[in-house]
Parts: C-alpha cells; sequence; structure tokens
C-alpha cells in the first residue's frame, strides 16, 4: 500500500518557528511529526510513502532523517517557485504512485490516530472515488465541512463556511484513500487545491464517501494549536515518573525531559513542560506549559510559562516569557527582559527591551 503525505506547505502561520523548519519536522513532545505519521502508517500496513514537498523542505528532512520506520520513502518535488497547492502534487506523483490501486493521502500537519486499514476497507466497500476521513469538532468555521446523506456519502463538502453556517460540526480530517481515476480530474503542472476544486466535484458525482475517526485528532496549524497539540500527546502517551538522577529540580509531571538535559538547583519544570535534547536550565527557573527545542538554553531565574523557545536559543538570567510567546531558532533573549501575549523574535534575532 503507498501513501502520499502533503508536506510542501509554507506554515506561515507558524512563523516564526517555522522560518528555519518545515511543519513536518515540528517535535511533538520531543519527537518529529513526521515520524509519528510514518510510524501510524508503518503499523497499517503501508510499505511506500511518496513525500510532496518543495526542495528546502526536502533539504531539511534528508539533514534531519527521521526514522523511516521501515517505509521506502520517495521524494516528489514541487517545480522550483511553483508550489502546487493540495492537488497539484498528487498529479505530480502519479508515475511514483502508479494506477493499479486505491492509495492514500494525508495531510502532513495533522496527528491523528487515523484506522487507515479502515479508510481503505470503506473505500473497497463503497463506489468512491475518493474516501475522506471524518472528525467531530466544536467549531468548523476554520476547516473543510461535510454534509452527509445515506451511507455516509458526502453531499456537500463547504471549505472553511462563515461561523454558524456550517452544515454540521463534521470536518475534513486531511487523510484520504483515492482511486486512481482521480489523476484524471487534476489538471497537470498548476497550483490546484483538492479541498475547492476536486472534492466539491467528486461530491457532485455522488462519490464522495465519509469514514468517521473517533481518536485522537490534532492539527498543528498555529502556535497555539501546536502548543495545545503538545500538552494533548503528553496526557496520552505512557511516560516515566522516575526523576533523572542528576536533576536537582522539582519535576511537576506531566513533563517530557529528552537525553542531555541539565537542570539546576531550585528550579520547577512541569507541569506541562517539553524539553528538548541536551537542553541547559539554570537555577531557580521555573517552566510550565511550555517546549524548550533541543540545545536551548535557559539562565538562572528564568520564567517560562505557555511559550516556545526555538533550537538553540539563548534566555538570559532574570527574562520572564509568557503567554503565546514564541522565540525562534538561534534567537537572543537578553537578561531582564519580560515578553508577553504572542510576542515573537525571528530566528537568530538578539532583543534586550521588554515587549508587553
Ligand atoms: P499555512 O501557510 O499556515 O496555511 O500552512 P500550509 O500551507 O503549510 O498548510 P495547509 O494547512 O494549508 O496545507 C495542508 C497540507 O498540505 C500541509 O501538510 C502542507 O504542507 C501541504 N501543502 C500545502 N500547500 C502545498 C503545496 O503547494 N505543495 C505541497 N507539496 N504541499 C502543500
Amino acid at each position: 500500500m503507498k501513501a502520499l503525505i502533503l508536506a510542501g506547505g509554507f506554515a506561515t502561520r507558524l512563523r516564526p518557528l517555522s522560518c528555519s523548519r518545515p511543519k513536518s519536522l515540528f517535535p511533538l513532545v520531543n519527537k518529529p511529526l513526521l515520524q509519528w505519521i510514518f510510524e501510524r502508517l508503518a503499523d497499517s500496513g503501508v510499505d511506500e510513502v511518496i513525500l510532496a514537498v518543495n526542495a528546502l523542505t526536502q533539504f531539511y528532512i534528508r539533514q534531519q532523517k527521521p526514522s523511516k520506520c521501515g517505509l521506502k520513502v520517495r521524494f516528489s518535488i514541487d517545480p522550483p517557485k511553483k508550489p502546487l497547492g493540495t492537488a497539484g502534487p498528487i498529479k505530480k506523483a502519479e508515475k511514483l504512485i502508479g494506477r493499479n490501486e486505491p492509495f492514500i493521502v494525508l495531510n502532513g500537519d495533522i496527528f491523528a490516530d487515523i484506522d487507515y486499514k479502515k479508510l481503505l476497507e470503506t473505500h473497497k466497500k463503497t463506489n468512491a472515488l475518493a474516501t475522506m476521513a471524518l472528525c467531530m469538532v466544536e467549531d468548523p468555521s476554520c476547516f473543510g465541512v461535510v454534509e452527509l446523506c445515506e451511507g455516509d456519502c458526502i453531499k456537500r463538502f463547504i471549505e472553511k463556511p462563515p461561523k454558524g453556517q456550517a452544515p454540521s460540526n463534521l470536518i475534513n480530517a486531511g487523510a484520504y484513500v483515492l482511486s486512481p481515476e482521480v489523476f484524471d480530474l487534476i489538471p497537470e503542472g498548476r497550483a490546484i487545491s483538492i479541498e475547492r476544486e476536486i472534492f466539491p466535484q467528486i461530491a457532485a458525482a455522488g462519490r464522495l464517501v465519509g469514514c468517521r475517526i473517533n481518536g485522537l485528532w490534532i492539527d498543528i496549524g498555529k502556535p497555539v494549536e501546536y502548543l495545545e497539540a503538545n500538552k494533548l500527546i503528553l496526557d496520552s502517551i505512557a511516560h516515566t515518573k522516575t526523576k533523572p538522577k542528576k536533576i536537582m529540580a522539582e519535576i511537576n509531571y506531566p513533563v517530557a525531559l529528552d537525553q542531555g538535559v541539565v537542570v539546576g538547583e531550585n528550579s520547577i519544570i512541569g507541569p506541562y513542560a517539553i524539553i528538548g535534547k541536551n537542553v541547559k536550565i539554570g537555577n531557580n527557573v521555573t517552566i510550565s506549559d511550555s517546549i524548550v527545542f533541543s540545545d536551548a538554553e535557559i539562565g538562572d531565574d528564568v520564567k517560562l510559562h505557555g511559550a516556545v523557545v526555538g533550537e538553540g536559543a539563548y534566555i538570559g538570567r532574570h527574562a520572564d516569557i509568557g503567554n503565546g510567546c514564541v522565540i525562534a531558532d538561534q534567537a537572543k533573549v537578553k537578561e531582564n527582559v519580560h515578553m508577553r501575549d504572542g510576542s515573537t523574535v525571528c530566528p537568530a534575532k538578539e532583543i534586550s527591551e521588554n515587549i508587553l
């Protein structure tokens, strides 16, 4: 079974963290999202994955080398400076995917407990051209919403309906099984949206089918969602509560500490602190509801609450970084700086004044 992962978007809503890494390589509880996706696909019997990316994303993935989990992984690259949207890359990968059997397509920015075997079985049992995984959300206005009729056939598919006008709370979970005939519906060589241009056609022909999923489903489109995704995953996975021997600090679980983390005395780590590889944390530091990427350094007396600190970033003594703030990779926040309410620092920039 083959799966195509769409991972060539620009993740504009996750800037400045996405200025220096693609969304598919964002760590979720210290493991790149792509690796979580590979694991689930391999467990579902997929043997080959095609990554539909741009050249820069391919470079980052090759550099980081997430574990392939036994899958054969190939790249299909969008043309330079011509992103193909969410349908164009499927057409571009037609030769790699082949026309012999239905295949899986998924967005590379969702963390989901999807049973791909069930999705494929549903697809084979019906006369569908496309079978879409569906999940229930409270506010569907930011998603593709479906209206179902008999036999879970999707009568209408509406992308991002205005608030209060959605026909249901069932949304496109960003994973599909497609029959090879779908290749014939996608024009070649230009950007095209599967959500806005292809699914409505298939729905109108009565050949778009829905398949509900029940497990965890998280879209990591925005920083708040990214933080929330990490917290939900931390809650959902079994983690050790044995304090690492070398750590003389108070640990309030749930917490995830990767290898090589050093924490100074009288620091309070957690709840919901996710600390990447080789991070150095000073004395009297408090960290909660926050993510610190690998190789970052946090000085003495720092407070981090509801923040994300990028790879190799430096936070000077007595800094106080609050809700929704994002410090990008290699950035430097100087001593005593206070940051609040979603302020951000771009990669490798230095900041020495408060941002309130
Ligand atoms: P924003 O800019 O923040 O909206 O993010 P995005 O465009 O990266 O993500 P969006 O949710 O719009 O796209 C859904 C999935 O399709 C993501 O996994 C993207 O990486 C992927 N994707 C979006 N546009 C393209 C594209 O032009 N080419 C390829 N290969 N993948 C794409």
